[in-house]
């Protein structure tokens, strides 16, 4: 059986196409700013133990659902419950994951504006030399600029539209064919520059050197939802793009494959700004202004730095346009199977509900936030922040939870051995043991020590 929308053409495709919606703003953009807020070490090693025994996992559960339902998540989870002998309410979580998706996209589309406006600044050549104090006053003129980054906005959210309403094949397997590679490379420029001009070792010494009495209670539910925001699971997005999955490939190796490669691009991104903010002396906790207000430094500086800060930004917007399709295409693909209307008009009509969400995000920046308190201290936040908690923090880890419960749970062991492969070796055993056991505990636990409760 294949899906009616289509399915990717080949082992490489799928492995592109995944690590491209896994690969994005959330490893360059949001990893670093996020390490910097929450101390550094330790808060690096619980996320990466948090991708070991739950992200990981949790993503080749979802890339075993969407196969297996050949279908949008929705669909695919309420089959499959039923298939079962379940209950129908499970296609609640598809649900959860399109809205997550939906509120995600809205403020990655501003982001990835940002990060256009970058692209232009950096062309012009009017960041060359620019000191510390320069790039951070740039970045503040152009987050209070909200005409601005709305057109920017603007121009991302269309650009996701056209790739996903020209479906599998000729929008998406297209647009991530080039751009992941070159990605990598630009990624790779960046770090041994970061590793020869920089603060390598105090960078190193930040990521790495694990001081525990550091990691706040909230700041363990960040790395747990990062974990699940990095690898683009907990909303459905890994299913989708499993439903388009030809039968016969490896989930498990594949899956771990974009795992690991995630998780490398997001610490060489780590390495490098790190490198930066200790070498120019600067705040690691700026938030999500930390990439924007590094990156021209170093590009103003290297020789050449002109092209690449251009070519870097380019690729970041290529990056975050890889994902923002995995982002929408839960949603999509729903619409189209439930409404029998084209991709065209479902992903016009979701981009704009996006689009409009986006702005949300854009004034929260420019001029509206007030104080809440979210685990630690009393902050100032803007909604942005709301709508980043909310999604990352809550629905992620409590869609994977919900996911990790399906496929230990309510699928039979027969049909999830048949999905793997149909052996039940080792490896598998080890798997199913961590998805039946492991992933449902360890997210219940982070969550109850959030709240106070352990
Ligand atoms: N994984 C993407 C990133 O790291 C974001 C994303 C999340 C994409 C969820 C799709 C689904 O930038
Ligand atoms: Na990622």
């Amino acid at each position: 059986r294949i899906s009616i929308h289509g399915q990717w053409s080949s082992r490489l495709m799928f492995i592109l196409a995944a690590t491209g919606s896994a690969v994005g703003l959330g490893n360059i953009w949001r990893f670093p700013y996020i390490t910097g807020e929450n101390g550094g070490g330790a808060f690096v090693l619980a996320y990466l133990i948090c991708l070991a025994i739950v992200g990981i996992p949790i993503m080749m559960a979802e890339v075993l659902i969407g196969r297996r339902g050949r279908q949008s998540p929705v669909f695919s989870l309420q089959a499959l419950a039923v298939e079962a002998g379940g209950n129908k309410a499970w296609r609640w979580v598809g649900w959860a994951g399109m809205l997550a998706g939906l509120i995600i996209l809205s403020y990655y589309s501003v982001i990835a504006g940002w990060t256009l406006a970058y692209v232009v600044r950096i062309a012009s050549g009017s960041l060359v030399r620019v000191t510390a104090e320069g790039a951070s006053s740039i970045f503040a003129q152009l987050v209070i600029d909200p005409e601005r980054l709305l057109a920017w906005h603007t121009i991302f959210m269309v650009m996701t539209i056209k790739v996903v309403s020209r479906g599998v094949k000729r929008g998406l397997e297209q647009a991530v064919k080039i751009l992941m590679p070159l990605l990598f490379a630009m990624l790779l420029v960046l770090v041994i520059y970061a590793w020869r001009q920089g603060d390598f070792v105090q960078a190193y010494l930040f990521m790495f050197d694990s001081d525990f009495s550091k990691l706040t209670p909230s700041a363990l539910l960040v790395a747990l939802g990062h974990a699940f925001f990095t690898l683009s699971v907990g909303l459905g997005a890994m299913m989708v793009y499993g439903a388009y999955m030809p039968s016969g490939l490896s989930i498990a190796k594949t899956s771990i494959l974009v795992g690991l490669l995630d998780t490398v691009v997001g610490l060489l991104a780590g390495l490098a700004i790190f490198s930066i903010v200790f070498a120019h002396d600067m705040a690691v906790g700026e938030g999500p202004g930390l990439i924007f207000q590094t990156l021209p430094i170093v590009f103003g500086q290297m020789p050449g730095g002109s092209f690449f800060g251009t070519l870097f930004f380019l690729l970041l917007v290529f990056a975050a346009w890889t994902s923002a399709i995995a982002l929408i295409e839960p949603m999509v693909s729903w619409i189209v199977e439930k409404r029998e209307i084209d991709r065209i008009r479902a992903a016009i009509w979701t981009g704009i509900v996006a689009w409009l969400l986006g702005i949300v995000t854009i004034l929260s920046f420019s001029s509206w936030s007030f104080s809440f308190r979210f685990g630690g201290e009393l902050k100032r936040h803007g909604l942005f922040d709301v709508l980043d908690i909310l999604t990352s923090s809550i629905i992620l880890p409590l869609g994977g939870l919900c996911i990790a419960l399906f496929v230990g749970w309510v699928m039979s062991r027969e049909s999830v051995v048949d999905e793997m492969g149909g052996r039940s070796g080792i490896d598998f055993k080890l798997w199913y043991f961590v998805v039946r056991f492991i992933t449902p505990v360890a997210v219940v636990l982070v969550f109850l020590q959030a709240i106070g409760v352990v």
